[in-house]
């Protein structure tokens, strides 16, 4: 088969084996912390202290994390002229850049910071604390650029039409339990694309592949990346 446009998503399980947790598995983050009370606008706007706790936990876990195989692979990808890819991620972490992929980051990003009250986006330090002044308008409502339940995620015009004219769409490492990225797949099979699903075991929308391959992304994706593009 012939696919000149791939988009590709990725999940946590892509970064997993990079050292940085997931949210879902055993021992995942929603296991450990109360979503409500740390990844949504409610949780900050009730203890901004915890909320700024746990992002910088995170930042500081993954400003250490080096991409891996799955990372480099989708690199490689990239780079391959007869094909154009696009990647989207609900990752905050940045480890498609590191490896040399620009990644669409629908979720944001750590080590970025939005001011709440002008919009303002600028790197966020190490550390975030509730008293950080924007540096554009000098307002104290600093907060991580990362997208929290019932918030819009970022770039849906632009996604919506590529999955509108993908050939082929291929969800890495994502339990596929999160809207909107969880209906991309049945957005790209309404428009014709070939749908892949690669993850570490069958994810609860597996039946809405058209395809799927099991294992670690660290194995899986080098070697369909290879089987596509020799
Ligand atoms: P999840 O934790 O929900 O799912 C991770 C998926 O990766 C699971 O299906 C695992 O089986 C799979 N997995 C684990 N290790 C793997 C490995 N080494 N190789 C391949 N697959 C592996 O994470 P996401 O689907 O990314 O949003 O979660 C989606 C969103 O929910 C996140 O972006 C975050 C979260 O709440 C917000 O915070 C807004």
């Amino acid at each position: 088969m012939n696919f000149r446009t791939i988009t590709i998503l990725t999940g946590a399980g892509i970064s997993a084996e990079s050292g940085l947790g997931t949210f879902r598995d055993e021992g995942g983050l929603w296991s450990r912390y109360s979503l409500k009370e740390v990844a949504t606008p409610e949780g900050f706007a009730a203890d901004p202290h915890k909320v700024h706790g746990f992002y910088n936990a995170r930042r500081a876990n993954a400003a250490e994390a080096l991409p891996n195989a799955a990372h480099h692979a989708i690199a490689r990808l990239q780079e391959d002229p007869r094909h154009d890819t696009m990647v989207i991620t609900q990752n905050v972490d940045r480890l498609h850049e590191a490896a040399g992929s620009r990644a669409l980051h629908m979720h944001g990003e750590l080590a970025r910071a939005l001011c709440a009250v002008c919009g303002h986006r600028w790197d966020a330090p190490a550390e975030m604390a509730p008293g950080d002044a924007c540096p554009a308008c000098a307002t104290t409502a600093t907060r991580p650029d990362v997208v929290w339940f019932g918030e819009m995620p970022y770039h849906l015009p632009e996604i919506d039409q590529r999955l509108a004219r993908t050939d082929l769409f291929v969800a890495i490492g994502t339990s596929g339990q999160v809207h909107p990225a969880a209906g991309f797949v049945e957005e790209a099979w309404m428009h014709g694309a070939h749908c892949v699903e690669i993850n570490l075991e069958p994810s609860e929308i597996a039946g809405l592949f058209h395809e799927t391959v099991n294992g670690p992304a660290s194995e899986a994706v080098p070697l369909w990346v290879d089987r596509l593009i020799g």
